[in-house]
């Protein structure tokens, strides 16, 4: 038996018409339409990716990620107008043709692990960024790729077995351990140098002194830090004795002990990439000290202009890692008027993509030479 109510049954009462049938403002002519590939076009990547900007969620992020680097690459200091207070070398028309923005790339250890380490080589190889930060590990695993390899296993893989096999497991990757005995072979000699030419020259050894030098030392095509000695860029690496190198330069202390690491020169250098750049651009994958080392130079210059973070952190426990570009921005590590995305996502999926859509669409290709 159906309740009784006052309301005749052939007329919607007025109050639930106004609930639901809200009229809406119109939408802007600029507004995006969300509207995803169509595979009756067949498979065409290049096509396919266009679409994410409007497919929504990350897809859009990592569309807007793409944007956002292209934006970078093409800004000129000549799409500026002249400041009141800019010199007279800020005013030449040339200088200001050439002047580009300046590119800091931020990468935890894991992705020089991963497959990814090929990519990085190929930005590095080409100059398409300026300053580059990770930490003990990024450095160092690059080094041992090219002295014995990493390879594919399974996250599920035993540790107490993997143990006693002397296999090391990066998530679902492996690495012998002969792979760091083979390293410790390489660069105790290099420390060993490196602490004489500090007792004879009064060389003075910073982080990115080191990996220069390491990078001179490994001369392989197939080296991330091989590519930036040749290239002059920078690598930063505050956290350097963080991992197997630090290891290395334990042992050393026993074996050949004096050598000192100055960390003050490196935070001058790097705090001086961003203060005497006139735009900047961050593009950070992974948190932690990467993350932030990047951020904390660019609050020297009132912040950078364009942020790219990926990463699959969450902000509610108030670490840095999660935290979205707008949080920097309070920090003053990011400019209000700059333009960010955050991409959730972890970067082995989305960083080759973002790679292939922006620095290498038009970039060199061939062999590694
Ligand atoms: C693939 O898509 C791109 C971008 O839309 C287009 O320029 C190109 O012509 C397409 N290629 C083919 C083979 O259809
Ligand atoms: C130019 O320099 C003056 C004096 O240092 C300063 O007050 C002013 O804010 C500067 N203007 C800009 C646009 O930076
Ligand atoms: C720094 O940035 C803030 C907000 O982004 C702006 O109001 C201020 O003028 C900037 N200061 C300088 C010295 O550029």
């Amino acid at each position: 038996m159906s309740q009784s109510t006052n309301n005749p049954v052939d007329t919607l009462p007025a109050a639930v018409a106004d609930a639901v049938l809200v009229k809406s403002e119109a939408m802007p002519d600029s507004a995006t339409v969300i509207k995803g590939y169509d595979f009756n076009q067949g498979v065409n990547y290049s096509a396919l990716f266009e679409t994410y900007l409007r497919t929504g969620f990350q897809a859009t992020h990592l569309g807007r990620a793409i944007e956002i680097i292209n934006k970078m690459r093409a800004w000129r200091l000549s799409d500026d107008p002249i400041g009141p207070n800019d010199t007279e070398d800020d005013r030449d028309p040339a200088f200001r043709a050439a002047t580009k923005c300046k590119i800091f790339l931020g990468f935890t250890s894991n992705l020089i692990s991963s497959g990814l380490r090929e990519t990085f080589r190929y930005l590095l190889q080409h100059h398409m960024v300026d300053c580059v930060v990770t930490t003990a590990g990024g450095i160092e695993e690059d080094f041992i790729k090219c002295l014995g390899p990493t390879y594919s296993g399974s996250f599920s893989l035993p540790g107490a077995e993997l143990r006693r096999k002397g296999l090391n497991r990066i998530g679902n990757l492996l690495v012998p351990n002969d792979n760091y005995c083979k390293f410790e072979d390489w660069v105790i000699p290099i420390l060993d140098q490196m602490l004489e030419e500090q007792k004879t020259q009064g060389t003075i050894w910073s982080p990115s002194k080191i990996i220069h030098r390491l990078g001179k030392e490994i001369n392989n095509e197939d080296s991330v830090y091989y590519w930036a000695y040749k290239n002059n860029i920078p690598v930063y690496c505050p956290a350097i004795t963080d991992g197997s190198l630090g290891d290395m330069i334990y042992f050393h202390t026993y074996r050949n002990p004096g050598l000192i690491i100055d960390l003050v020169s490196d935070i001058r250098a790097m705090n001086n990439e961003a203060v005497f750049a006139k735009k900047t651009g961050v593009i950070i994958l992974g948190g932690g000290v990467v993350k932030h080392h990047i951020s904390n130079a660019n609050l020297m210059r009132n912040g950078s202009d364009y942020a790219v973070f990926i990463n699959t952190a969450q902000e509610f426990d108030g670490s840095d890692a999660g935290a979205r570009p707008d949080e920097a921005v309070s920090w003053g590590k990011i400019k209000t008027s700059a333009e960010t995305i955050k991409v959730y996502a972890e970067a082995t999926l989305v960083f080759p993509i973002l790679v292939a859509e922006t620095f290498a669409k038009d970039g060199p290709k061939g062999p590694v030479v």
